[in-house]
């Protein structure tokens, strides 16, 4: 394979600019011209390529974001959108395709590769929630903003006796509120993969005063039923009753424009290194991610078809740390 394209979808992930450079320099190095493509699938149906040379990725390694820049498409889950990707593909002599995003953007690239064009995915995502990656590029970004707006948050709730709840980001997926109420030591911590009732929030909170904490803190993902505007309503709706509120923060796409971590830029350029690696192996058709500390390659038939889920002693975890 002599000229690969490159390309980054969907919500932009720190590490991104990370990955791009790896598959440029890799690329490179097993005598490819690079391209890149601009604003992810609309920049494949518009034809908008750039060769990208190892100096055009100088001074990226550092920055959020991607600098090839990111898009959701509508217009790419048509087979009109694919056959035009597919048509400038050709027409610009590509013959793989490194695509770099999460679940949305991986079911584009499975649609690609089932039309007959070789694609390799790079797990990228703030949201975990992609099978055949136990971990995806800018998790470990997103938890760090996570956990130092919790630790603020902590301090003035501890100063005011008050409870507060904050919402993170990982659209359908609990991980992120997960880990960030682990890590961030919550009192109490709501995924869309468990049900909760308010009623049991409420009582997790008084019994966190009952024990001498003066504060309490509840992390929420925005997919559970009870978001955090949802569960300050309920609070405020029986606030007479339950006999406190909770004040909310909703975190927001500051989750995703974090200083890469040095987990992220590491993962990042191994998966880069990985996705040049199976184009030239014709392996296609895959996305590379980490399994056990080691580099993995699982069909995007499978990506597609699983879901990845969340660990059942980690959530029990969760709930024995708030006590
Ligand atoms: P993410 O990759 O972060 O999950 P999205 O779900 O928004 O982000 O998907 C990014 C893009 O991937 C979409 O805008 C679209 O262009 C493409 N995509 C998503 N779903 C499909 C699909 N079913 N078929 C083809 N392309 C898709
Ligand atoms: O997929 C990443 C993500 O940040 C999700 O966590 C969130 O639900 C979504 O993207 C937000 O999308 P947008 O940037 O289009 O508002």
């Amino acid at each position: 394979m002599k000229r690969i394209a490159v390309l980054t979808s969907g919500g932009d992930a720190p590490g991104m600019n990370a990955a791009i450079r790896s598959v440029v320099r890799v690329g490179i190095e097993a005598k490819m011209d690079v391209y890149g493509v601009n604003r992810g699938y609309a920049g494949l149906v518009g034809g908008s390529f750039v060769q990208l040379r190892a100096r055009d990725v100088s001074g990226i390694l550092e920055k959020g974001g991607s600098f090839l820049q990111s898009a959701r498409c509508p217009e790419f889950k048509t087979e009109e959108g694919q056959m035009k990707a597919l048509h400038m593909l050709r027409e610009n002599g590509i013959e793989g395709l490194v695509v770099i995003g999460g679940n949305g953007s991986q079911t584009g690239s499975y649609a690609l590769s089932k039309r007959g064009f070789p694609v390799v995915g790079i797990a990228s995502t703030i949201d975990n929630d992609l099978y055949g990656s136990d971990i995806t590029i800018g998790v470990d970004t997103a938890l760090n903003v996570i956990l130092e707006a919790i630790d603020r948050l902590k301090i003035t709730a501890s100063s005011h006796e008050r409870a507060f709840v904050i919402e993170v980001m990982g659209r359908d997926c609990g991980y992120l509120a997960l880990m960030a109420g682990i890590a961030g030591g919550a009192e109490a911590v709501i995924i869309p993969e468990v049900e909760t009732d308010p009623e049991l929030v409420a009582g997790e909170i008084r019994s966190a005063y009952e024990r001498g904490k003066n504060h309490a803190l509840v992390v929420v993902a925005e997919g559970a039923k009870y978001n955090a505007t949802k569960l300050a309503t309920y609070f405020s709706d029986n606030h007479e009753r339950l006999g406190f509120e909770l004040r909310v923060t909703i975190l927001g796409h500051v989750q995703r424009g974090g200083t890469p971590s040095a987990f992220d830029r590491i993962l990042a350029s191994r998966l880069g290194e990985a996705a040049v690696e199976a184009l030239a192996d014709g392996e296609i058709g895959v996305l590379v991610g980490l399994a056990n500390d080691r580099i993995v390659r699982t069909p995007l038939e499978v990506v597609n078809s699983r879901k990845k889920s969340l660990d059942p002693r980690v959530v029990k975890l969760a709930t024995v740390l708030a006590k």
